[in-house]
């Protein structure tokens, strides 16, 4: 297994949207042991394969409460097949996005539909906090950010702070 490089915003690779998985093989499934190392070495919540520059529909999360077991769950070509509700999702972060945390408006409740590591149907209805990592890292797959769904003053202050950052990199 390997820790693999998470690619953070401006990258504009980030914005491609991603393809259906068509066989779910071995290499796949290696693709998949490195994103969930790749997720815990950090740590986080979930992670998108775009993030780490695979532009392929394959999430991985963990919504285990318990650190030390490391247990991650996959979802192969995701989708949302019904959402209910609104609610305000506070503190909203991304491991391709630093050092910014905003609210977001979620769907309080959505039912998720996919394959998976071994390419069996599996469907899921979440809420909460499992629901709003589906959410963000689904929007991943289609090329969208959290910042893109914060407040535009938000979003500007941040884009104006990574633009200097960078600036002073070089
Ligand atoms: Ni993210």
């Amino acid at each position: 297994m390997a820790i693999l490089e998470i690619l953070t915003y401006p990258n504009k690779f980030l914005r491609q949207p991603t393809k259906k998985v068509q066989n779910i093989d071995g290499d796949i499934q290696k693709i998949i042991d490195n994103m969930a190392e790749t997720m815990f070495a950090v740590p986080g919540l979930g992670l998108a394969a775009i993030q780490v520059g695979i532009d392929k529909n394959i999430i991985v999360y963990s919504d285990s409460q318990d650190d030390d077991k490391k247990v991650y769950n996959v979802i192969i070509n995701p989708q949302i097949i019904s959402s209910y509700g609104e609610i305000i999702h506070e503190n909203e972060g991304c491991l391709s996005v630093p050092d910014l945390r905003a609210d977001v408006k979620r769907a309080k409740q959505v039912f998720v539909e996919g394959f998976d590591r071994d390419g069996k149907p599996i469907n899921i209805e979440a809420e909460g906090l499992l629901s709003f990592i589906f959410q963000h890292e689904m929007d991943h797959l289609n090329g969208i950010l959290f910042i893109d769904k914060i407040s535009p003053l938000k979003r500007e202050l941040y884009k104006r702070r990574i633009k200097k950052l960078l600036k002073n990199e070089k």
